[in-house]
């Protein structure tokens, strides 16, 4: 899709926006569950693009579902299969313009027809998740996306204590 050098100013300025409100936003939880359920909802509903909006996290070697916006998700996405698993074995953000030409892209809703997958760090550089979005547009993520994201995601940076403690935390009731 042809898009004009206003659009791309106009989408920048939004992320300029949503930015300094999740900064603030952010400030006020400590807890890494918070900042990404709060991250989701604020990106969903602000940016039109985006059809489905969340966290998938790497435990035990598997990719589950995190807090999320949008319809029903895929609960845990078949090992290095999919746009989710390639982010996570490039260690780099992917933009599809076209789910349906992408080898082994796992549908969740048959409505997306683009993405991007941008890699979660910890304080340490370790790889342990991706923010992923759909759009029901063809080609609907660019280099802005991409730059605003990572941006975005890079204020999450959890140390690897956190996550141990959050994602791998057993009952001790
Ligand atoms: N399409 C992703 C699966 C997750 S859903 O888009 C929510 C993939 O191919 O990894």
């Amino acid at each position: 899709m042809k898009r004009t050098k206003d659009h791309f100013s106009r989408l920048n300025q939004k992320y300029e926006r949503i930015y300094t409100q999740l900064q603030e936003l952010l400030a006020k939880s400590p807890h890494l569950l918070s900042k990404m359920a709060t991250t989701c909802a604020l990106l969903h509903h602000k940016l039109s693009h985006f059809f489905w909006t969340g966290f998938y996290i790497l435990i035990d070697q598997e990719l589950c579902v995190g807090p999320y916006q949008g319809s029903l998700a895929c609960q845990l996405l078949a090992k290095n299969k999919g746009v989710c698993w390639a982010g996570i074995n490039n260690k780099k953000t992917i933009i599809v313009a076209d789910v349906h030409q992408f080898p082994g892209h796992i549908p969740c809703d048959s409505r997306s027809n683009s993405e991007i997958v941008v890699p979660l760090f910890d304080t340490e550089g370790n790889i342990w998740g991706v923010l992923d979005v759909d759009s029901c547009q063809f080609e609907a993520f660019s280099t802005i996306d991409k730059e605003w994201l990572e941006k975005i995601t890079a204020l999450l940076k959890p140390n690897p204590e956190e996550l141990k403690w959050l994602f791998l935390a057993q009952s001790n009731l």
